[in-house]
C-alpha cells in the first residue's frame, strides 16, 4: 500500500497541519505496516506554477510528469492544508494545478464532467486561526476545506477525512481544546 504525504506551511516545527499530518501518517503506518510512505514537502521543495510543456525532456516537464505519477500510485494521500487568507497556500495550489488534469484525472463527456479517479483515501489536516462552522460570522469566507473538497471530489476522490484545528488563534484555552480534539480524532481513527 502506497501513501503520499504533503504538506504545504511555511511555519516549518511550528506548524500545526505539519503535527497532524505527522500524527496521521504514524497513525496510518500502525495500521498497515508495509505501508509505503512518499514524501513531498511544498514549501521547502515549491513547484513550479503551471505553464504548457514544450519540451517534454525539460526538468520541469519531468517534474510536473513525478508528480503525477506519485499521486497516481498513492492509495492514501495525507494533505497538510493550512488556511492562507481564507484559502489553501499557493504552494498547495501549484500541487493541484499539477494533477488536475483532463485526460489524466478527470474528462469531459457527453453527460458533462467525470472524475477518473477511484479508490483513494484522502486525509486532510486542516488548520487555521478563525472558525467558519456554519453560521459563524466568518462562515461565507470559507473557501480552505470546501475548495479542497471540492476539487478531489472533481477528480472524483469523495473519501475524504478532514482532521480540523481551527480557532488557532482565539486565545490558548481555543488553540488547546482544537488541538486535543484533533490529536482525538487521529487517535480514534484506528478504532
Ligand atoms: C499568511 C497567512 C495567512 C493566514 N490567513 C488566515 C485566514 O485567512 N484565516 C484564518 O483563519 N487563519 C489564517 N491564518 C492563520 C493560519 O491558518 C494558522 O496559523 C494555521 O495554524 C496555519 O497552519 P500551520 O500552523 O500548519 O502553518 C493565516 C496565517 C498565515 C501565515
Amino acid at each position: 500500500m502506497k501513501l503520499l504525504h504533503l504538506d504545504a506551511s511555511s511555519l516549518g516545527q511550528h506548524s500545526v497541519s505539519r503535527e497532524l499530518t505527522t500524527a496521521i501518517v504514524a497513525q496510518l503506518a500502525q495500521e498497515h505496516p508495509a505501508l509505503e510512505v512518499t514524501y513531498r514537502d511544498l514549501t521547502a521543495q515549491p513547484l513550479p506554477h503551471w505553464a504548457p510543456v514544450v519540451d517534454a525532456e525539460s526538468e520541469a516537464a519531468k517534474l510536473g510528469e513525478a508528480v503525477m505519477d506519485e499521486f497516481l500510485a498513492a492509495d492514501i494521500v495525507v494533505i497538510g492544508a493550512p488556511m492562507y487568507n481564507f484559502s489553501i497556500p499557493s504552494q498547495l495550489k501549484a500541487w493541484i494545478d499539477r494533477v488536475v488534469v483532463a485526460g489524466k484525472t478527470f474528462r469531459y463527456g457527453a453527460s458533462g464532467v467525470e472524475g477518473l479517479l477511484k479508490n483513494k483515501k484522502v486525509f486532510i489536516a486542516s488548520s487555521r486561526g478563525n472558525v467558519y462552522a456554519a453560521g459563524s460570522p466568518a462562515a461565507a469566507l470559507e473557501h480552505h476545506e470546501s475548495y479542497l473538497t471540492g476539487v478531489l471530489s472533481f477528480i472524483g476522490l469523495t473519501d475524504v477525512t478532514i482532521v480540523r484545528a481551527e480557532g488557532l488563534a482565539l486565545g490558548t484555552e481555543a488553540r488547546e481544546a482544537s488541538m486535543l480534539k484533533a490529536r482525538a480524532n487521529i487517535a480514534a481513527m484506528a478504532a
